[in-house]
Parts: C-alpha cells; sequence; structure tokens
C-alpha cells in the first residue's frame, strides 16, 4: 500500500518526464546499489533493522544489480526505481531499506562515490601524459628549436624544455584534480532530508564501508553542498584549458613543418587527396571550450541557491561525469599524438636562429663583460632591424660593431672577442648558456628530467 501511495504521486501528467532523472541516473547506478549496501549494513549493525531482513534487501539488491536495468519500473529516479525493485522482490520488508535516510542525502552520496572514480581517473590520464611528455623530451635534450613570444620568434629552446613546460603544467592539474578529490571524499548519508534522524545510525560506519575519508557532518550541507562539482569542473576545464594550449603549439609546429603526426592522429581531406590535418589536436583545443561552458554551468546553476535540497541540483552533476569523461579522452589522445609525433629536427636547427633570435644572448654577452644590460640592449636592438640570422655571422658582428660605435663611441671588440661574438650568434651556443635553473641548456633540461621523473613515480 505504501509502495503504491508513492507510485501514485509520480503517476503522470504532462511534466512527469520532464521530473525523472532516471535515464541520466544510470551514471550513478552502481553508485547508488553501494550506497543501499552500506546503509543497509550500517542499518542492521545499530539494530535499527534485523539481521535477516537486511540478508534479503542486501540478496535483492544483487538481483537487482543482475538485472537488466531497463526492466526496472518507471520513476522519478534511480533511487526510488531500486527501491521499487527490492519491494517487488522481498515484500513491503524491502522498505526498510529507507530507513533513517532520504534521497536527498543518498543522492549526494552518489554523485561523490561515482565522481571519485572520475577524479581518479582523469588524474591518471595526466600522470600516463606527463610520462609520455617526460619521455619526448628525454630523446630531444639536444633538439633546438625556436622559442617564441606573441608567436614571434624570440630565443632559441629545445623540444625538451617545451615538453617539460607543459610537463610542469599538467603536474598542476594533477594535484588540482586530487585535492578535488580529498574533498569530494566525504560522506553525506545519514543527514537524511537535511534535519537528520532519530534513529542511532551511524554516520561514521557508513561512510567508511563506502570508503570515504570521514563525513559531511552538518546535515544541511551534507544535502545542499554541491562545490565539490565547482570545483571538479573547474579542475576538469584547468585541465582542458592547459591541453588546449599544447594542442594550438604542435597545430602551428604541424604547419611549419616543424612536427609530423602519426598517421593515427592526422585525418585527410575528402576532396583535397594531399591533406593531412591535425584534427586530433583540433578536437583536443576544442573541448576546452565545452570544460568552460560546463564550469560556467555548474556556477550558474548552483549561484543564489537556498538551503536545503532544491530540484535544481538534479541537472547539475550528469554533465560534470560527461566533461569528465571527455577531458580524460583528450589527455589520452594528447599523449598518443605527442609519444607518436615526429619532430623535424634539421627544420627546427634551421629555424632556431630565425629572426635574430640569439639577439639577447648577445647582450647578456656584454652584460657579463661589464656593460650596464641597458646599454647593451640598446646596441643589440639598434642593430637587430639588420640582422636576421645567424647564417652569416661575421657579417651579424660587423653591424653589432657598428651599432655599438654609433651607440658608445667604442669598438664593440674593446668589451668582448670577435669570436664570443660570433659564437654567441649560434643558437645551439646560446641555448647551452642558457644553463640557469629551469632553463633550456641540456645539462638543466637532463637535471629536471631526472626531478620530473622521480615526481612522476609518487604521484
Ligand atoms: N533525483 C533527485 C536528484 O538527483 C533525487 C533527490 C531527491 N528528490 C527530491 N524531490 N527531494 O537530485
Amino acid at each position: 500500500a505504501e509502495t503504491a501511495v508513492r507510485r501514485d504521486r509520480f503517476s503522470g501528467g504532462p511534466a512527469r518526464g520532464f521530473l525523472s532523472s532516471l535515464a541520466a541516473d544510470e551514471a550513478i547506478f552502481a553508485a547508488d546499489l553501494a550506497v543501499d549496501r552500506a546503509h543497509v549494513v550500517m542499518l542492521a549493525e545499530q539494530g535499527i533493522i534485523e539481521p535477516e531482513t537486511a540478508g534479503e534487501i542486501l540478496s535483492a539488491l544483487d538481483d537487482v544489480e543482475d538485472a537488466d536495468h531497463d526492466a526496472l519500473a518507471e520513476g522519478e529516479d534511480v533511487h526510488e526505481a531500486i527501491e521499487t525493485a527490492v519491494i517487488d522482490r522481498i515484500g513491503p520488508d524491502g522498505g526498510r531499506m529507507h530507513t533513517a535516510r532520504s534521497r536527498n542525502d543518498e543522492v549526494a552520496t552518489c554523485i561523490r562515490y561515482r565522481l571519485r572514480e572520475d577524479l581518479l581517473a582523469v588524474a591518471e590520464a595526466t600522470v600516463a601524459f606527463r610520462e609520455v611528455l617526460a619521455e619526448s623530451a628525454a630523446d630531444h635534450v639536444e633538439t633546438t628549436m625556436p622559442g617564441y613570444t606573441h608567436l614571434q620568434p624570440a630565443q632559441p629552446t629545445t623540444v625538451a624544455h617545451h615538453l617539460l613546460s607543459y610537463e610542469a603544467a599538467v603536474a598542476r592539474e594533477t594535484d588540482r584534480l586530487l585535492d578535488a578529490y580529498d574533498r569530494t571524499n566525504r560522506s553525506p548519508l545519514g543527514a537524511a532530508a537535511f534535519a537528520g534522524t532519530p534513529f542511532a545510525i551511524d554516520r561514521d560506519r557508513s561512510a567508511e564501508l563506502l570508503g570515504f575519508d570521514g563525513v559531511v557532518r552538518n546535515a544541511m550541507d551534507a544535502v545542499s553542498a554541491r562545490d565539490f562539482l565547482l570545483e571538479a569542473a573547474a579542475s576538469f576545464a584547468s585541465l582542458s584549458v592547459a591541453l588546449s594550449g599544447l594542442a594550438e603549439d604542435l597545430i602551428v609546429f604541424a604547419n611549419k613543418g616543424f612536427l609530423e603526426l602519426d598517421d593515427d592522429y592526422a585525418s585527410t581531406s575528402s576532396i583535397m587527396p594531399q591533406k593531412k590535418n591535425p584534427d586530433t589536436l583540433e578536437l583536443t583545443r576544442g573541448t576546452a571550450g565545452e570544460a568552460v561552458g560546463e564550469l560556467t554551468g555548474v556556477a550558474t546553476a548552483l549561484k543564489g541557491l537556498p538551503r536545503a535540497y532544491n530540484r535544481d541540483l538534479q541537472r547539475v552533476h550528469p554533465g560534470v561525469f560527461e566533461i569528465a569523461s571527455v577531458v580524460r579522452d583528450a589527455t589520452d589522445v594528447a599523449g598518443g599524438a605527442v609519444a607518436t609525433a615526429t619532430w623535424n629536427e634539421s627544420d627546427l636547427a634551421a629555424a632556431a636562429g630565425d629572426g635574430f633570435s640569439t639577439a639577447t644572448g648577445i647582450a647578456d654577452l656584454l652584460a657579463m663583460a661589464g656593460l650596464p644590460f641597458r646599454s647593451a640592449h640598446e646596441i643589440v636592438a639598434h642593430a637587430a632591424s639588420s640582422i636576421d640570422g645567424a647564417a652569416d655571422a661575421a657579417a651579424a658582428a660587423a653591424k653589432l660593431d657598428a651599432a655599438a660605435e654609433d651607440v658608445l663611441e667604442e669598438s664593440l671588440f674593446t668589451y668582448v672577442s670577435r669570436d664570443d661574438v660570433e659564437r654567441a650568434l649560434d643558437p645551439d651556443v646560446s641555448v647551452a648558456s642558457r644553463d640557469s635553473a629551469g632553463g633550456p641548456a641540456p645539462e638543466a633540461v637532463r637535471n629536471a628530467i631526472a626531478d620530473v621523473d622521480a615526481r612522476i613515480a609518487t604521484d
């Protein structure tokens, strides 16, 4: 009779489909079974339900788990559908499963239970991606390439240094995901509708059975809080923004002929037979828009919600589960693209000195010889527009000397030898000289890779 009343309350009307979350709840089906089991075990341990009843409910839950999900009775949501299925199997005693809880604490617990898996899966993907970046970097410690600011040639660097810049960024994403995990990993179960329960429940016990680190203590907070979803969405968005930058760099490098993607990570054109397009990277770049949109959606849905539970919340988490899967795929694909790409070392080397990218190195050389850096900068700037690259070092040195005469009314070679100037115009020498911590010099990069490998091993 009790179930008939409840079913009647959800008996139809034009809003029936709109109210139901049953389809989206597929994502928390396994979580709901786990939550039901933990709650029932706790109820039995506390003497709130009979051990025999608990046993019957647990068997029924096993049976529901194995049965076709489509066979579940229609209901407002998975919580109701599973409860109905248990009652259908063992009779009214199945309804004791819902003692001392509400769907409000139940769904909040299910969301956290499911999201933990997503956060860990994405965090694992970031670690695997960092492994790829570190391995590719190790192969290219001495592969000199142009480094850019404003997408203009800036200073020579190496492929390893470039890739490690992304490893460092993605390492912070791993941290962010694991931070979000820690705050997600708390159990709201036992908060009931928001006001607790007169039953002598043990919230710590059900939390422990579900593998949570503890409980969300305040019962009203427990059912209302979705900031963990906001934080997870923010960490997915942050990761996808980092990936989008890497994807953009690789798209530009492919365009310049610096890099060739493996066929597995490229696409062709249906009309232009010669095309090899970096579609996987464009899709990776594109996921950032979705992830940021999801973050905005979550924040906007939560803004201004009153205490305690409101049905708006039903629409918040499904998109977060979805974006977790999208961002995880993007991370895996970006890793595959990097792992299998071929760097065109000769073109990279040829372009490394373009646009007089060693200019800073010349200024540094003069400053190390005792000139104020600003004066050194002025001399090199004076000659810069007439120096293209390192192709003709002798001619470039002569132009720099003329600039020194103009600016200082002294020869450049009062301060530095012609040989040193010509050497400093070589992009490889330029890279090797910048051996400060975190710089691109091969020795500094080898040290960085050792640190990165050690850190990845513990993450
Ligand atoms: N399907 C709902 C959700 O996902 C369940 C929560 C309880 N519903 C309610 N009307 N109090 O949020």
